[in-house]
């Protein structure tokens, strides 16, 4: 591997090999999404804890202060909205290497939709910003998107669709975790996986069970956002997840920190 390579993935994933991930992406698609209308501010209590932020270039240059971040991943796939939600798989390149180079990403990602009407012409993407990426060493993280057929996320088809993504050269896969067959998905995929959490969960414990539980079964971190920035307390929810991360935390330890913050702020 290329030493510009290295370097960047080492900026993502830390010496203990995991990785926090804040994707703060999602008006890309969704518009001013629920406590994301104004994503710096959102963002600005918890980014100490995160090791990367993913977004998109526009919220990049209008809403993070590039003297005080993180390493980007950089959103460089869209072209769709809610508005039309049959068509969300169809998703083109956004956003140029060059600009990506210009804006100092650490990484690039972009979304594959497996099994829809558009598959080919996302995987194709894929496939052609490897090729690009390579060229400069800046690592693809492929998304393995759903759209809003969320109950698509079991252990088969998230093994195809990060089997396909690590197969076309990307060189870290984001997605599901679904709690029987797990290890299946990681053990199919020969690069590095991390764990989206999808739509917000009434319970923290909830969440803390996936983290630990996919950390266990092999994933490597996570690119988790809306189940710590929708919380009422995110970062006490960026707290915890981060201790089951990089401290080993048990879910039952992650509580505790999560509630110690949430009582002393309450
Ligand atoms: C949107 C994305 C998000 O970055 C991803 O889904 C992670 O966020 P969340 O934990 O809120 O699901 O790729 O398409």
């Amino acid at each position: 591997m290329d030493w510009g390579m290295k370097n960047r993935l080492s900026q993502l994933i830390q010496p203990d090999g995991r990785c926090l991930f804040l994707p703060i992406d999602h008006g890309y698609f969704q518009g001013p999404t629920t406590k994301l209308e104004e994503p710096g501010k959102t963002i600005e209590p918890i980014l100490p804890y995160a090791d990367a932020i993913m977004l998109t270039r526009g919220i990049l240059r209008s809403c993070v202060d590039p003297a005080k971040t993180k390493p980007v991943i950089l959103r460089v796939s869209g072209g769709t909205s809610m508005a039309r939600k049959e068509e969300l798989d169809h998703e083109g390149i956004t956003t140029s290497v060059r600009e990506a180079i210009r804006l100092n990403a650490s990484a690039v990602s972009m979304s594959i939709f497996v099994g829809s009407e558009r598959e080919h012409q996302t995987l194709l993407n894929l496939s052609n910003l490897v090729n690009e990426c390579e060229e400069y060493g800046i690592p693809v993280m492929a998304v393995t998107a759903v759209g809003t057929e969320l109950g698509k996320r079991d252990a088969r088809y998230l093994a195809l669709a990060c089997r396909i993504a690590a197969e076309l050269g990307a060189r870290v896969v984001k997605t599901y975790y679904c709690e029987e067959g797990f290890e299946k998905v990681v053990r199919g995929c020969p690069v590095p996986i991390v764990i989206a959490g999808g739509p917000k969960v009434d319970s923290e414990l909830e969440v803390f069970n996936w983290v630990y539980d996919a950390l266990q079964k092999g994933a490597i971190g996570v690119n988790l956002g809306r189940n710590i920035w929708q919380h009422d307390y995110p970062v006490a929810m960026a707290k915890a997840i981060r201790a089951i991360i990089h401290e080993n935390a048990t879910p039952k330890e992650a509580q505790a920190i999560f509630d110690k913050i949430k009582s002393a702020k309450s």
